[in-house]
């Protein structure tokens, strides 16, 4: 762990000290986003456009350097950096918000929507989502954007079929209260760490399995070391890209504006890829690495954890409103 803080530490000053010196005799402020994804990810390719737009527009002001792989540390990590001001953006998966910001504990909450239609109509919905990425002041930092994370489902070394086969059985899962709750009522032992450390705890078997999107398995090579895929549909997690407060009120009406449509881009790119490479990755985890796609009695998984919504919504005032309008939309999606 302090290797980890050490590492990060002169990863920084050696950043302060390159700008620094590449900044003599220009003015241009240098924005720093950190995420922990590949280089062939849809959200870096998302961010590789983020940055195109912004320096196509503010060039002269603004140099945008993307930090991929978690080279700036863990999402946790990259979290507190992005609060602090140290740096600018970090895209950051809702579990690990919740801490920071406990409106987001909302999309922790299993089987919150009924399709993942449902799910992208109401994250593309700016206007209702606007306010809750606003309502985050107090945490020092403000969502710009939401990109697709798809639906987490569980994988693990031995075959799930059904919510018994979880029983005792420890699975990582984010370091997100909810989701540990959520693990403890399908009656597995969680896990709770970065997603960095997920390959190697599952192949020297400190851990069973894991759940995550299907990216997971071939972005992140999980597949090589766990072959049993089973589609139980339990969460759908979104990345929020997130700005530190300070910098985004820093900026003028303008350059607003145009962080605010370069968010909106970029969004527009991650969704698109998103689409392919999913597509792609159950081909390349079913075909290339042998991994076994399972399906299973989602129902059975669901009876499991719906309890928590009562219990998650009584202990946080701040979901409650967002959970009633998304049950209307789940309700009107099932009338139709
Ligand atoms: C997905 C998601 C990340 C998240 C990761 C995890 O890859 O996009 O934001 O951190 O899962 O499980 O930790």
């Amino acid at each position: 762990k302090f290797s980890k803080y050490a590492a990060v530490f002169a990863g920084l000053v050696l950043l302060t000290v390159l700008t620094g010196c590449a900044g003599q005799g220009e003015s241009r402020r240098i924005i720093r986003i950190a995420h922990g994804q590949s280089e062939t990810h849809p959200e870096h390719l998302g961010l590789l456009a983020f940055k195109e737009y912004v320096e196509e527009k503010l060039g002269d002001k603004y140099e945008i350097q993307i930090f991929p792989n978690e080279i700036l540390g863990s999402a946790q990590k990259a979290i507190e950096l992005t609060q602090t001001g140290a740096i600018d953006f970090v895209v950051a998966g809702t579990a690990n918000l919740e801490t920071f910001a406990d409106v987001y504990e909302i999309f922790s909450m299993p089987y919150l929507f009924d399709s993942p239609e449902i799910y992208e109509s109401v994250m593309n919905d700016k206007d209702y989502m606007k306010n809750i990425y606003e309502s985050t002041d107090e945490a020092g930092f403000e969502a710009l954007t939401w990109y697709n994370a798809g639906t987490r489902n569980f994988y693990a070394k031995k075959p799930i079929y059904a919510p018994e086969d979880l029983k005792g059985q420890k699975i990582r899962v984010q370091q997100s209260p909810a989701s540990v709750k959520m693990m403890q009522a399908f009656g597995a032992a969680a896990s709770p760490m970065s997603f960095g450390e997920v390959y190697t705890a599952i192949q020297q078997g400190v851990i069973e399995g894991a759940e995550n999107n299907e990216l997971a398995l071939t972005n992140n090579k999980h597949g090589e070391v766990a072959k049993y895929y089973s589609y139980d549909q339990h969460q759908m997690v979104p990345d929020m890209l997130i700005g530190n407060l300070k910098f985004l009120e820093g900026l003028t009406e303008e350059e607003r504006k145009i962080f605010e449509e370069a968010a909106d881009i970029s969004t527009q790119t991650e969704q698109e890829k998103w689409a392919e490479q999913i597509e792609e990755a159950k081909n390349i985890a079913e075909n290339q690495m042998g991994v076994e796609f399972i399906e299973v009695d989602v129902d059975a998984f669901k009876e499991k954890v719906l309890p928590l919504h009562e219990e998650m919504l009584e202990k946080n005032e701040d979901i409650r409103d967002f959970y009633e309008y998304i049950q209307e939309i789940n309700e009107k999606a099932a009338e139709d």
